[in-house]
């Protein structure tokens, strides 16, 4: 454990924003809270983080990590964590970022990176419903499975995943394997704005969408863009 540190918060404006605070002197350095009161996610969005339970962390690195598509990478590895505690392999992915339950989001991964004097920080943060309140019912619901008992240790096995990440990762069979919406018909947005229809084919080593329209194919990178209508 010399090469961890691990900061846990009741209250938080975001786990990521501690990242970016942070003396960063161990490889990793884990941030987790309750709550945060300022939570947010990809596309400029905000991510409700009410104090229920539910897991808000980041595992912050100078660890260089650019050679895979780390959204992914860790979509894949908060899916099979929660599978291997529900018992089931019901969890499944939404490109680029998003885990889902029963065709409904339960979590998402937002990676930044930030410049700090000369080296780089990547930025991992990890948000997963394990519990939530009925008035956000759009949310996919893992309530009945009591993972909130099991946080921690679900917590302990994504970092351990996390932490011993390298090359040889096989994550992209296993991404496929886990795509909600592989070979389906899913609409392209980019910012909130609807673009068209198109059959999600495939997605390449470096994370891109592959897309198929009457036109041939057509490689997307996250950026702005996110897919709807397929819950
Ligand atoms: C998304 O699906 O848009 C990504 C959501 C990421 C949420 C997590 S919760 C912990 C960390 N701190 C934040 O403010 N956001 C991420």
């Amino acid at each position: 454990m010399e090469r961890l540190n691990i900061d846990i918060f009741n209250e938080i404006d975001s786990t990521n924003d501690e990242a970016k605070r942070i003396n960063l002197n161990k490889d990793f350095h884990i941030i987790i809270a309750e709550k945060q009161y300022k939570g947010r996610g990809r596309l400029g969005k905000k991510w409700s983080s009410p104090d229920l339970g539910n897991i808000y962390m980041t595992v912050c690195t100078e660890k260089d990590f650019s050679y895979m598509p780390l959204s992914l990478v860790i979509g894949v590895i908060c899916k099979k964590g929660i599978e291997k505690f529900i018992n089931n392999n019901d969890i499944e992915l939404k490109w680029p970022n998003d885990i889902l339950y029963n065709n409904k989001k339960v979590g998402g991964v937002l990676v930044e990176k930030e410049v700090i004097k000369e080296s780089t920080r990547t930025i991992i943060g990890i948000g997963i419903n394990l519990n939530i309140k009925k008035e956000e019912s759009w949310w996919g619901d893992l309530s009945k499975y009591k993972l909130e008992t099991k946080r921690n240790k679900l917590i302990n096995l994504i970092i351990s995943e996390i932490i011993k990440l390298d090359r040889h990762y096989d994550w992209i069979d296993a991404w496929r394997n886990g795509c909600a919406h592989l070979n389906k018909e899913v609409e392209i947005y980019k910012d909130e704005e609807f673009i068209k229809k198109v059959i999600f084919k495939d997605i390449d080593e470096d994370g891109n969408g592959i897309l198929q329209n009457k036109n041939g194919h057509e490689r997307i990178s996250s950026g702005q863009i996110s897919i709807k209508g397929i819950y």
